[in-house]
């Protein structure tokens, strides 16, 4: 049978359709969101000790995505009936780190196929043949790919990592800023760089009000935490 060859998607993308099962009942992805920003992200597999630990930290912070205005989905190549019994295992029985009776709330899509898993490159052979690799995609409201990332196997998420991510993409999108290395809501932010040798001239003379240069092509300015939250935050 002719081996089916999918390209990776690129960040600027528009995030490839599927059609899926999942915990939660059926999805059309990526329309059934549209409005809501997405973070699609795939675990290894179901009953294993690290993937439990990121579904127990994803879940107790779906709230905080969600006033974010971001849904999570989750993928591994387990079938659904493996996907249910996981998550109440997690319910009934886990405690990790302060976190107990935890319910995973967003969906899980079953992927035994791993149709929707090589259409995202989740898929990494030299890693696992078998399961997917801890891929993260995060998806605006059109849509369109905005960042991925990747971890192997071995390695957990760092989920305030994720949310930051988040903030930053939804506050650039707001503010027209760039945001730099560790920015923080609250942080100073990056506006475009001079793009003539006027503005730079002005910018360097000190003639931009509010503006810190370090040089002509670097220059920050204030933007008030409670400026980017109320933008970005659900009330
Ligand atoms: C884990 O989630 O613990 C795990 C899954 C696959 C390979 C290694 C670790």
């Amino acid at each position: 049978m002719e081996e089916q060859v999918f390209s990776m998607p690129r960040i600027g993308d528009k995030a490839p359709e599927f059609k899926a099962v999942t915990t939660q009942g059926d999805i059309n992805f990526p329309s059934d969101y549209k409005g809501s920003w997405v973070i699609l992200f795939s675990h290894p597999a179901d009953f294993t000790p690290v993937c439990t630990s990121e579904f127990m930290t994803f879940a107790t912070m779906e709230k905080q995505f969600n006033q974010a205005n971001t849904k999570l989905v989750g993928l591994s190549v387990d079938g659904l009936y493996s996907h249910i019994a996981w998550l109440r295992t997690i319910k009934e029985k886990i405690e990790y780190k302060g976190m107990k009776d935890v319910e995973v709330t967003f969906p899980l899509i079953e992927d035994i196929t791993m149709e929707v898993a090589k259409k995202y490159g989740m898929m990494m052979p030299g890693e696992s043949s078998t399961k997917a690799v801890r891929a993260v995609f995060v998806i605006d409201p059109e849509g369109v790919i905005r960042t991925i990332i990747y971890y192997p196997l071995s390695l957990g998420r760092n989920f305030d990592e994720l949310y930051r991510v988040v903030l930053a993409l939804q506050a650039a999108d707001h503010f027209k800023v760039a945001t730099p290395a560790d920015w923080r809501p609250g942080d100073d932010v990056i506006v475009p760089t001079a793009g003539s040798c006027g503005t730079a001239k002005d910018r360097m003379g000190g003639k931009e009000e509010g503006l810190d240069c370090k040089d002509w092509f670097f220059c920050t300015k204030k933007l008030d935490k409670d400026k980017v939250l109320d933008a970005i935050l659900k009330k």
